[in-house]
């Protein structure tokens, strides 16, 4: 089966992606095409892959390589495991020239990669995503961190890995609620920035949910593709990366509401806040009424996440406003809300009161 390459080119790191079935078992031999060399590294693995599966990436590093088992949740992504990292990479006497290699979901990458960060101040990192969220975005572009009491990824770096190797036979273990919540960020991409794309998922929506070659890796590609040109033009979030947030205001507002809980995680919360982001552009009248129905009926037929009252009554209203207050992204009293006019098309100026998202929220949880 034919393996893919993209170049990401960031001001300050170029870097490959690698994307194919099998290929985190032929690690060495990557390494070596891509002049990536380290003298030790320490693994720091989501404890949910199939041992069988990682005896198979491992075995080649065994020698030169110390093991975290890490549990992931968005509870446990927070300080206590990057200190715990970070007791072992000091004991163990790591220096530049080693690295951090996260095998494992967003969870794992983003807290492996912000722990690399921190480490004498950038060890080297290498990601390996081992779900379809992380394989689609979050390990393209950067960005690592973690969460706190207050809100999600509050604490964080912009810290580019040396590669990042995405085996799709990963997903093949994975439970199909993940595969649903991957193809969530697959949409999102779609939806701001590529009509065509959006076109090709609605009509093979079905093969790429259940893993089909070649559409599954297709689906990888195009949507690594999009967050590339994204985050080539703004690394840092000072403008057009903004876009790569839409729904997620309303997404993390609804995964704090509910403790973070399991009853709706990370790709679900931004399937719904996406559809909250539509909605509220649909009621603003500033979105084209075919595309708001195309979205719609993607939705339904594929059976997404797309009713709020499953989740939050009334009595919610007050906890998610003060979340979607407390989101990074609000630096003044009024909310920034990334916007869309039609499929490929973003508005990202919209700033909003606290009492229209009110009122938005009892419309919706009243209907
Ligand atoms: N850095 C970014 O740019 C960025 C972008 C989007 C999302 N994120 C972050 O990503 C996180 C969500 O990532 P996620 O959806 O991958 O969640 P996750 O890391 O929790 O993984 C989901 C579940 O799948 C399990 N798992 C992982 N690989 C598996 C496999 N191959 N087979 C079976 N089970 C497997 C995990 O143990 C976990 O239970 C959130 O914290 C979010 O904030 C970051």
């Amino acid at each position: 089966m034919k393996n893919y390459k993209l170049l990401i080119n960031t001001n300050t790191k170029k870097y490959p992606i690698i994307v194919g079935d099998k290929i985190s078992e032929k690690l060495l031999s990557i390494f070596k095409k891509n002049n990536i060399k380290f003298n030790k590294c320490l693994l720091f693995i989501d404890k949910n892959i199939s041992k069988k599966k990682l005896r198979k990436i491992i075995n080649p590093f065994k020698k030169k390589s110390k093991l975290f088992f890490f549990n992931p949740s968005e509870k446990s992504k927070n300080f206590n495991t990057i200190i715990k990292v970070l007791e072992i990479l000091q004991k163990e006497d790591f220096n530049r020239n080693d690295c951090l290699i996260a095998i494992g979901g967003g969870i794992t990458g983003d807290t492996g990669g912000f722990a690399a960060s921190l480490f004498k101040r950038g060890l080297k990192f290498i990601n390996i995503p081992s779900t379809l969220l992380a394989q689609v975005d979050s390990s393209v572009g950067g960005k690592t961190g973690i969460n706190t009491s207050y809100g999600k990824n509050l604490i964080g770096s912009f810290y580019q890995p040396e590669i990042v190797v995405s085996d799709t036979d990963f997903l093949k273990t994975l439970p199909k609620r993940e595969i649903v919540c991957g193809y969530g960020e697959i949409l999102k991409h779609a939806i701001i920035k590529n009509r065509n794309f959006f076109n090709y998922l609605d009509k093979n929506v079905y093969k790429i949910l259940n893993l089909k070659s070649p559409y599954i890796e297709k689906a990888i590609v195009e949507s690594c593709k999009i967050k590339q040109d994204v985050v080539q033009r703004d690394e840092k979030e000072n403008g057009l990366r903004k876009i790569l947030n839409f729904g997620h205001t309303f997404a993390h507002a609804y995964e704090a509401t509910l403790n973070y809980s399991k009853k709706l995680n990370h790709g679900e919360a931004v399937l719904l806040g996406m559809i909250s982001a539509i909605n509220f552009s649909n009621n603003l009248k500033i979105m084209n009424k075919n595309d708001y129905k195309k979205i719609f009926n993607h939705y339904s037929k594929t059976n997404l996440p797309s009713d709020i009252k499953q989740y939050f009554s009334t009595k919610d209203i007050k906890k998610l406003l003060r979340f979607i207050q407390n989101d990074k992204k609000n630096l003044s009293n009024e909310i920034n809300l990334i916007l869309i006019k039609s499929i490929g098309n973003v508005n990202f100026k919209g700033k909003f009161k606290i009492q229209k998202l009110n009122q938005f929220f009892i419309n919706l949880l009243n209907n």
